[in-house]
């Protein structure tokens, strides 16, 4: 068992959406896993770099879904990913400033941070971009 266990309650029903939000789970248990056998900053450091760019990457894909789909909620999705993002390279300073380690209460954040959103944020579009054909 990880920090984070997918269930059916995170599913979108989109697959692409679905597929990247468990790799997502899969980065914060890797850095959970790293954290909790000691592993040294580098190490982590370097977990969260991916975890950083993976969620960028992700953002931008699920913007481009809901901006080809016509998702009238778009403007205020990309306020929250902003934010989001904005965030997660605020602990990424302060992991590499020595100002914060990571910590079972840094994990919780992340966890919180990946699972509010999705199922406050995300499952708003999920019937829109449903009902406009998406899969
Ligand atoms: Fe799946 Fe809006 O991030």
């Amino acid at each position: 068992m990880g920090l984070l266990n997918w269930s059916e309650q995170y599913s979108v029903g989109l697959l692409s959406v679905d597929s990247e939000h468990k790799k997502l789970f899969d980065m914060v248990n890797e850095m959970h896993e790293a954290m909790r056998t000691g592993q040294g900053n580098a190490v982590l450091e370097k977990i969260l770099g991916r975890l950083v760019t993976y969620t960028r990457s992700h953002f931008a894909a699920e913007e481009r879904l809901m901006q080809t789909h016509g998702y009238p909620g778009l403007a205020e999705h990309k306020k929250a990913h902003d934010a989001l993002t904005a965030q997660v390279i605020e602990l990424q300073r302060k992991l590499k400033g020595g100002k914060t380690c990571l910590s079972i209460e840094v994990m919780l954040f992340l966890r919180n941070w990946l699972t509010t959103h999705i199922l406050g944020t995300d499952m708003k579009y999920a019937p829109f971009l449903k009902s406009k054909g998406a899969a």
